[in-house]
């Protein structure tokens, strides 16, 4: 079993996350509706920030309708950031500098060069009507000194159609796997990627940061964190985390 695709390009939209969420949503879309736009005018990232979408990079938002309750949506962030993961990695000329940075972000060198944007609606009964997943990944442009871009990384031409392609069949590989075997397998794919156990890390939780070592992930997909103040083992379902290890200075 795999994901049907249905791909959408547009020269231009204000982002591909509306797109999906609200025109898609409305036409009762299937699972596996992609919007893909060369330029956003108002691309959005996570917690209301902006996304800067230049020419040149990639911009996709997909519709997915699992059959799983919320609980389980920290979950798929990871399951989705092994997919892209592993699709970048054929790209770069060293795949080892590739790091997944919970819950969402995609580094090489410690630098940020994708993100993801999970959005979903509830159901009657607790059940997910449906999840859109936003997908930015710097192609040709870093838009800032913080960020890296993978065409730096990469003797290859590519072409981002086919990266797209690409990430997406690596999510429906994951997706299935996912869903038929459990998060067992993925959540140690996604430990292997991730930075070591131990790193220092900063979680900022609006307005509180706690600090401490990156301890692991839970079976929900949560983050563990070994609170270096307190000494004790905290489990983070949302935040901003600030790694400062050698492959993840300024993130
Ligand atoms: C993040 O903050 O790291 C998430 C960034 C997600 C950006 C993508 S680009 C395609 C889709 N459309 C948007 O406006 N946002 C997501």
């Amino acid at each position: 079993m795999s994901i049907l695709w249905d791909v959408k390009t547009f020269d231009s939209l204000p982002n591909t996350q509306d797109f999906i969420t609200n025109r898609a949503v409305d036409e009762g879309a299937l699972e596996g509706r992609v919007a893909h736009a060369l330029v956003q005018g108002a691309g959005r990232g996570r917690h209301g920030r902006e996304w800067v979408s230049q020419e040149g990079n990639l911009f996709f938002s997909f519709l997915l309708r699992p059959s799983c309750g919320f609980n389980e949506i920290g979950q798929l962030a990871l399951v989705i950031g092994v997919a892209i993961g592993r699709a970048l990695q054929k790209y770069l000329d060293r795949p080892d500098i590739l790091r997944l940075k919970w819950p969402n972000d995609i580094l090489l060198e410690g630098q940020k060069c994708a993100g993801i944007l999970i959005e979903t609606q509830g159901a009657k009964g607790g059940a997910l009507d449906w999840v859109c997943v936003g997908i930015g990944v710097n192609v040709e442009v870093a838009p800032d000194d913080q960020a890296a871009c993978l065409k730096e990384y990469s003797a290859q031409l590519i072409i981002l159609d086919e990266l797209r392609d690409d990430i997406l069949t690596e999510v429906s590989k994951q997706y299935m796997l996912w869903r038929e075997d459990g998060f067992e397998e993925v959540s140690s794919v996604w430990l292997d990627m991730a930075h070591e156990k131990g790193a220092l890390a900063k979680v900022c939780i609006g307005e509180n940061v706690i600090q401490g070592l990156f301890a692991g992930i839970d079976g929900q997909g949560a983050m563990l964190l070994h609170d270096t103040q307190s000494n004790e083992l905290r489990t983070i379902t949302a935040g901003d985390v600030y790694l400062e290890d050698a492959y993840a200075a300024g993130n």
